[in-house]
């Protein structure tokens, strides 16, 4: 059984607003950073320089140099904006393969840093363009920022590195990978947020896999981020450490990726004070659309909606007419819901354009311009 979103371990319960923005919602996010996935500090202001721009079909792409933290190594940031809107909406979010990998022009630099396959790739220049839907954000009117998750933390076991950093000035040393990545999709947002070209009030977070635990996670500590899509993120994101469906990731399992996680993280899903649907509760009121895939179980798809139904209390005490699908929707119906949303299409374990369907039909719902 999941706990009661609206109580917490010490018993105390969220009767009206006030507590919960006051005090409840505070406390999950420290029970979620102290237990799971670490701490994560303020971050001082951002400095940024745009080094290259050039023209896409429906719109244009910028490369951005930002600097997240003094002495740290600037982070390279991909900026497209569609042509013809003063102030365009945008998605923002981190990338798997590198920003070269989503618009292929030659000045688009190959970042560095390293995933979980290690350096990116020369031969991934253009090949994520489908993974993104570039074109098809941008004849919506839309912008996409992003940027290569591990060019300041690394995804290898080798541990974490912005904590490092974050120790030398003074804070807690207990983030794992997922918090340092949710901080800095953090930092796309305090660019985004200073350029008039973009709608600030309209900024969605957007991941697949570890990066859409990751984009939970952003967004549940960010306030500025008006809304989440979570695609196929499982264990660790919408999917619960208490309540795994047959053939999905255990809590047990998804602990030989140590990295990711605050060290005390253990296997026993019951001694974890807080699970996933109080992680999708410090987003309430805002939308939230999980997507998933048929085939796949890893990522706990049935078990996902279960997540959103178990969060749906928070929401309706924040007074918000937020109503889950009663059950999984058709495959590739679209997505199901009222701001609580859920999308389910056939195929495998990927970010790919029937995602951005349900990604395009949920966002023009929820944020209309
Ligand atoms: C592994 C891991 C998942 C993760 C996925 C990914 O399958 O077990 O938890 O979501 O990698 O990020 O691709």
């Amino acid at each position: 059984m999941l706990p009661d979103v609206l109580t917490l371990p010490d018993g105390r319960r969220a009767v009206d607003p006030t507590t919960w923005r006051e005090v409840f919602r505070p406390a999950l996010l420290e029970l979620l950073a102290s237990h799971v996935y670490g701490h994560a500090p303020a971050a001082p202001a951002i400095s940024a320089e745009r080094l290259a721009g050039g023209e896409l079909k429906h719109g244009t792409w910028e490369h951005w140099r930002i600097t997240v933290w003094p002495g740290v190594k600037p982070l390279a940031v991909l900026l497209c904006l569609p042509r013809g809107v003063a102030a365009a909406p945008c998605y923002v979010g981190l990338n798997f393969l590198g920003n070269h990998s989503i618009v292929g022009a030659n000045e688009v630099p190959q970042p560095s840093g390293i995933s979980s396959r290690g350096a990116t790739l020369q031969s991934d220049r253009g090949r994520a363009g489908y993974s993104w839907c570039v074109e098809g954000i941008l004849k919506r009117g839309w912008g996409l920022c992003t940027a290569f998750y591990g060019e300041l933390e690394p995804d290898t076991a080798d541990g974490p590195a912005l904590s490092r950093t974050w120790r030398d000035g003074g804070f807690a040393a207990d983030a794992g990978a997922i918090s340092a990545w949710a901080w800095l999709l953090s930092r796309l947002v305090d660019l985004l947020v200073r350029d008039r070209r973009v709608d600030a009030s309209r900024l969605v977070s957007v991941g697949h896999s570890r990066l859409g635990k990751t984009a939970l996670l952003a967004t549940a500590r960010d306030p500025r981020l008006a809304m989440v899509v979570a695609n196929g993120s499982g264990s660790g994101g919408a999917g619960t450490f208490r309540e795994t469906s047959p053939g999905a990731e255990t809590l047990a399992q998804i602990l030989s990726f140590t990295h990711w996680f605050h060290p005390r993280l253990g296997p026993d899903a019951q001694a974890v004070p807080v699970d996933m649907h109080q992680l999708l509760a410090c987003i309430a009121p805002r939308p939230v659309l999980l997507t998933n895939a048929e085939d796949d179980d890893w990522a706990d798809q049935c078990g996902q909606l279960r997540t959103l139904q178990a969060a749906a209390p928070a929401w309706r005490l924040l007074g918000s007419g937020a109503t889950p699908p009663a059950a999984m929707p058709a495959l590739g119906s679209g997505p199901d819901g009222k701001v609580l949303r859920y999308a389910y299409r056939v195929g495998p374990h990927c970010l790919c354009p029937a995602d951005w369907s349900a990604i395009f039909a949920a966002t023009a719902a929820e944020l209309p311009g």
